[in-house]
């Protein structure tokens, strides 16, 4: 089956993509050669990953017309550490160097990787709008915002956000934001979605992995992908492990699996950096 395809007026976006993180260097560029060879067409970077230029020099390497390769990238900012790009200048010098790190032309997302409580929003939105302005970013979103603050950007309504990039996975529920998302055509693009690998342990998810010949990665990846308006970017560095997820999009899941998986606990968050927001927020 081919990689099913979210489509909204705001985006167009293969809904199984590659993680990148935390790969760099020639092990980087290596892994999203092998990845564009095997069909992925949605890679996922962030100036904060440190492979910009690996994955700009894979995507290059590949010699596949640029329009058929979705690529999203994030820039770092606003986090109690890092204050020196507060401003719009700053902003638009930030996602420049991004550009030029990638070798490309333009990126098809580019989101604001984290939020911060010192996180200028109005200003954060004008550098997004700017940007898609330009058509450098040919859509723009955020990460890790939780509910409470993408409503406070939405209803700045400064610029039309595609897409939120959150931890979502069999044990991590995402409601809210979904409520959100999905009337106003956003897609939510799932990070951790094989729980790095813990899924592998799961009896439940072995169970129904067994039952289908599938293997407990593809059967979470199932499951997000059985949720509409929902991306998945497992990072794999291999092509075995990469093939592996791609051929996530080939299960379907039957109406007792999805009971099974609706059963497991749904508030099981493994990335909380001391900077994280209020998730409840
Ligand atoms: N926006 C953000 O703040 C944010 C935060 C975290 C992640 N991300 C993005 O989301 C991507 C994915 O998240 P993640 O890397 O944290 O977690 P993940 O994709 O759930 O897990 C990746 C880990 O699981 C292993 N793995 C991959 N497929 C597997 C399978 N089918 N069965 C068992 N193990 C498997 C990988 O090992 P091998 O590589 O050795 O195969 C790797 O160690 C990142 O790479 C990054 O691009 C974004």
């Amino acid at each position: 089956m081919p990689v099913p395809v979210f489509e909204s007026p705001l985006l167009r976006m293969p809904r199984l993509g590659l993680g990148t993180w935390p790969m760099l260097g020639a092990e980087c560029q290596a892994s999203v050669e092998t990845a564009l060879g095997l069909g992925y067409r949605h890679i996922d970077t962030a100036e904060r990953y440190g492979n910009e230029a690996p994955v700009g020099a894979a995507i290059r390497a590949a010699g596949l017309p640029r329009d058929e390769i979705f690529l999203t990238t994030k820039i770092w900012h606003f986090i109690e550490q890092q204050t020196a790009t507060q401003d719009l200048p700053s902003f638009r010098a930030a996602f420049d160097r991004g550009l030029e790190r990638l070798g490309l032309d333009y990126v098809d997302l580019l989101m604001v990787h984290w939020p911060s409580p010192r996180m200028d929003l109005p200003m954060v939105l004008d550098g997004l709008a700017a940007l898609r302005a330009s058509g450098l970013a040919r859509a723009v979103g955020v990460a890790n915002f939780p509910a409470g603050l993408l409503a406070q950007a939405l209803a700045r309504d400064v610029v039309p956000l595609a897409a939120v990039q959150v931890e979502h996975h069999v044990y991590l529920a995402q409601e809210r934001l979904l409520a959100l998302t999905r009337p106003r055509g956003m897609a939510l693009v799932s990070y951790a979605p094989v729980v790095k690998g813990k899924v592998l342990e799961d009896p439940v998810i072995r169970r129904i992995a067994q039952k289908h010949g599938a293997t407990p990665g593809q059967v979470a990846l199932a499951w997000l992908l059985a949720i509409p308006g929902v991306a998945a970017i497992p990072k794999a560095a291999g092509a075995a492990r990469q093939a592996e997820n791609f051929a996530a999009c080939d299960l379907v899941l039957d109406a007792e699996d999805m009971t099974a998986l609706a059963g497991l606990p749904k508030d099981g968050r493994t990335v909380n950096p001391p900077f994280a927001p209020d998730w409840a927020a």
